[in-house]
């Protein structure tokens, strides 16, 4: 029998590859963006909620873009509030594993738990943040990060103007 490990790291290469299917497909970034949110939560049981918010110029703003998931009223968020906005002023992702231990955390359902964001940059600027909510305590792990990560990169693809 393969060691478990193996099996996860299959998975997860798996899961990646059809993240890049669907960024390949010939509809436009709205459509894509959307589709990829429902595939990944669909693929991945802890995902709960995925969606993208987009960054907005002068004053830096995040506008909520495609999502999967429960509506959220939380469609602007000002840079600086809720683990978003504060994402996007630091310029890097952040893991939450206990959002109610978060003091300014923007809810978008009581039943979310954990939280993890990552900025989205292309040409140099950041563009977007990817925002995945999880109703599991501490749902997150490294495997998660490096999943991500590679996801953003490939979704920066979209974004990139030259
Ligand atoms: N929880 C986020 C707001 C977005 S909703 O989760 C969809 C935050 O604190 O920034």
């Amino acid at each position: 029998m393969e060691p478990r490990a193996d099996d996860d790291r299959q998975r997860w290469a798996e899961r990646l590859f059809g993240v890049r299917q669907v960024i390949d497909r010939e509809d436009s970034r709205e459509e894509i963006l959307l589709a990829l949110c429902r595939f990944l939560r669909k693929e991945i049981g802890h995902y709960d909620w995925v969606g993208f918010y987009l960054v907005e110029g002068a004053p830096e703003m995040l506008r909520l873009g495609p999502y999967d998931g429960a509506p959220t009223r939380h469609v602007e968020i000002p840079f600086g509030q809720g683990v978003c906005g504060l994402a996007a002023e630091k310029r890097r992702a952040l893991m939450v594993p206990d959002v109610s231990r978060v003091v300014n955390y923007l809810s978008c359902s009581p039943r979310v738990q954990s939280e993890f964001v990552v900025p989205i940059f292309a040409d140099g600027e950041m563009v977007a943040e990817l925002d995945v909510d999880s109703h599991t305590l501490d749902a997150f792990g490294e495997q998660d990060k490096e999943f991500l990560e590679a996801v953003v990169e490939a979704v920066a693809e979209l974004f990139k103007k030259n």
